[in-house]
């Protein structure tokens, strides 16, 4: 039996063609894994054919250090049945190449095919499209032309560097690593992933395996009102560089380094919360507008007042708050998942744009109670999961999250830009004075407080490529 990609996958009853896939795809890709420790290597590959036999080699000898997306699976369900004595779980490593990197391999007439991922993150075209800075202002790391990206990752930090060592010793004569990134997870007094804004990240995400959603209709606040369940084909896509097209997959993958402003973001709470002459408990609400969450996950077009975390709930659309008189249009939430709600698709083609999104936290919080909050050097490594890049995680930037007038407000001024991501001039914006009530206020537009430093499109083969090399 074929893939079916129409559909989310059952992974403990596939059979034939998608045991297959499950077997020859790399994890990471249809659930996350788990990545509380991340490490990650840019990796620039040598000239000519020695090269592009070093880049192999080098890729080939990744594979005994990779796991298959059916081995996490079975990894987790080990884990839940029995605990840590069940299946030992093990660190996390996926690779994958740019555009140039399959040209270095000497492998561009099978290199896959997506018009971003063939312009590159750095490209004149794609910069002017998304409005990121100019790469001289980039780190330098993300300057140069990379080739291939390498996450290792695990829930503990002693796992995840020996793992690191035993990729950095396959890096051997011309290859270069161009840049190293550290992903260190953040969590709540909850116990919730949380960035450095403060507030919980991770929580609505595309649901691909038919265990996810049943875990999510059981252990949440269900899924009978927005259903997360997404098909395969919005996450994979047949590689074409692997050998057999029935079950050889792979999956495009966005890396943008995001530094946060912290001090400037809670700044631009305060200033909300003063303009909107919001006092005591209710000034926590101007932060809610900007993320459309509370800093504990409690959606803000549900209430009022945080509170609704435990667990955080996912199960809402924005049917009930049309005229954005609880949760602003242009809130970071409603920008990026308007959950059916944009007014210029169908809700079904609306949500062809939603991506898996498998970000961390970079940087150390030196900062205690009372402390200054830093500027600068901490941040979102962004990274995400798509099938298509350019109706996916580029149109989420430029069509909803850069463009001021969306969501379609009806007869309303234009909503702004997304305050958390929107990059592009800032026009000022309406923002709701009173939760649940149509009394808006213009007030001008918050500071922009994320920063892109650089940033890459990938594809992330599949094992069966990797082992065919
Ligand atoms: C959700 C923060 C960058 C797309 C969220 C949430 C937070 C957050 C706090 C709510 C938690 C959740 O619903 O899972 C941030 C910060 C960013 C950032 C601080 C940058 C530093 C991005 C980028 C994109 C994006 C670059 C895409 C272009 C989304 C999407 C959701 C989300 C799709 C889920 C919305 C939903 O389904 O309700 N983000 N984000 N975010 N973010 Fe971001």
């Amino acid at each position: 039996m074929p893939v079916d990609l129409s559909e989310p996958l059952s992974w403990k009853t596939a059979t034939g063609d998608a045991d297959t896939m499950l077997q020859n795809l790399q994890a990471n890709i249809l659930k996350g894994h788990v990545r509380e420790h991340l490490h990650i290597l840019l990796v620039q590959f040598g000239e000519g054919p020695a090269g592009a036999a070093e880049a192999r080699a080098f890729l080939a000898g990744l594979v005994p250090l990779m796991k298959s997306a059916k081995e996490h699976l079975e990894e987790v369900e080990g884990f839940k049945r029995n605990g840590s004595s069940g299946v030992s779980n093990t660190p996390y490593v996926g690779v994958g190449l740019t555009k140039a990197g399959y040209d270095r391999l000497g492998l561009s007439d099978r290199a896959p095919s997506d018009a971003a991922f063939e312009r590159g993150m750095r490209d004149d075209g794609t910069r002017s499209k998304l409005n990121d800075p100019d790469v001289a202002q980039w780190e330098a790391g993300y300057r140069e032309e990379i080739h291939a990206v390498v996450l290792v990752g695990d829930a503990e930090p002693g796992p995840a560097d020996a793992r690191l060592k035993k990729v950095e010793e396959l890096l051997t004569g011309s290859l270069r690593v161009l840049g190293k990134e550290v992903g260190r997870g953040m969590r709540n007094a909850n116990g919730d992933g949380i960035e450095h804004f403060g507030y919980v990240d991770g929580r609505s995400q595309p649901l691909f395996l038919k265990e996810d959603l049943e875990d999510e209709r059981r252990g949440t606040d269900g899924v009978s009102v927005w259903d997360p369940g997404e098909e395969l084909s919005r996450i994979l896509v047949v590689d074409p560089a692997a050998p057999d097209a029935a079950t050889d997959f792979g999956s495009y993958f966005v890396l943008r380094k995001l530094e946060q402003n912290v001090r400037a973001f809670r700044k631009a709470e305060e200033e909300l919360a003063d303009a909107l002459k919001l006092d005591n408990d209710d000034r926590e609400r101007a932060g809610a507008m900007l993320v459309g969450r509370f800093k504990d996950g409690t959606p803000l077009t549900l209430q009022a007042t945080p509170g609704a975390h435990s667990p955080v709930m996912n199960d809402f659309t924005y049917a009930s708050d049309g005229a954005a008189d609880k949760c602003p249009f242009q809130a970071h939430i409603r920008k990026t998942n308007p959950r059916g709600s944009g007014g210029f698709e169908p809700p079904k083609a609306e949500r062809r744009h939603l991506m898996a999104r498998r970000g961390q936290t970079y940087g150390e919080r030196t900062d205690g109670p009372g402390d200054e909050l830093p500027e600068g050097g901490v941040g979102l490594l962004f990274m995400a999961f798509n099938a298509d890049l350019v109706d996916q995680f580029e149109f989420t930037q430029l069509n909803w999250a850069n463009n001021a007038g969306f969501p379609d407000p009806g007869s309303e001024p234009a909503p702004g830009l997304d305050p958390v991501i929107g990059q592009g001039s800032r026009p000022p914006a309406t923002w709701p004075r009173v939760w649940g009530q149509e009394e808006g206020q213009e007030v001008p537009a918050p500071a922009q407080t994320v920063t892109m430093k650089g940033g890459e499109y990938f594809f992330m083969p599949s094992l069966a490529f990797l082992r065919s090399l």
